[in-house]
């Protein structure tokens, strides 16, 4: 069976967290896109030309230790601009979304450009507060001094980049379910994107 769930969303809206959830729960693959753009990031930053480096990703890129950094989310915003970066990375995305037995992939434009035929599409939002509030959390959690301040103007350093973007800019699907995180938990907004899916597969 191909099924495929799109979920977009701004930066730190629990995309990640609720597709690692939701694939646990109907055992299906998942895969953060984010992560691709992110590796990008992380080789321009070594001195790389980006869309070099795009063409050329490897698997082991994804495993570089530094890639959940502010460093590399704001590389990753930098070279997703650029659409022959985006364009390495489309194929690669594509054919995961049609692997059998299902497939989560998030990120920005999953559900407008990646797969525009998915069968269901969330967009995750929150506030800019909860969403810098969930950020700062992570982070400090691995480590890292850094203030809340901070966190938030990265994060929305980035919305305005990756929304004012030319090329598959960051906004809802037409036919995406809206889910705002701002004051659900973690299991809260997991129950309701698994009741959407199964709205969808129940039909
Ligand atoms: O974890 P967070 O939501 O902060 O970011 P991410 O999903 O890891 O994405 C990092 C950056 O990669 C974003 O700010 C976007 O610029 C870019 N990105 C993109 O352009 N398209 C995607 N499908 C996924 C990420």
């Amino acid at each position: 069976m191909v099924f495929t769930l799109a979920i977009d969303g701004p930066a730190a809206a629990g995309k990640g967290t609720i597709s690692k959830a939701v694939a646990a729960h109907f055992g299906y693959a998942h895969l953060d896109t984010g992560l691709l753009y992110r590796a990008v990031g992380q080789r321009m930053l070594a001195g790389e030309e980006p869309i070099e480096a795009a063409r050329s990703l490897a698997a082991e890129d994804l495993e570089h230790p530094d890639l959940r950094t502010v460093e590399a989310a704001q590389a990753a915003s930098k070279v997703a601009v650029i659409p022959e970066v985006r364009a390495a990375l489309l194929d690669f995305q594509r054919t995961f979304a049609q692997r059998m037995g299902g497939a989560v992939l998030d990120g920005r434009d999953i559900g407008t450009v990646i797969c525009p035929n998915a069968d269901v599409k969330l967009y995750v939002t929150a506030s800019d507060e909860a969403r810098a509030g969930r950020r700062h959390k992570e982070l400090q959690e691995r480590g890292r001094d850094i203030s809340f301040e901070t966190v938030l103007a990265e994060l929305q350093e980035r919305d305005a980049r990756d929304s004012a973007r030319s090329e598959a800019p960051l906004k809802p699907a037409d036919d995406a379910v809206l889910l705002d995180t701002s004051d659900l938990s973690i299991d809260e907004a997991v129950a309701r994107a698994v009741a959407e899916i199964e709205k969808k597969t129940h039909a």
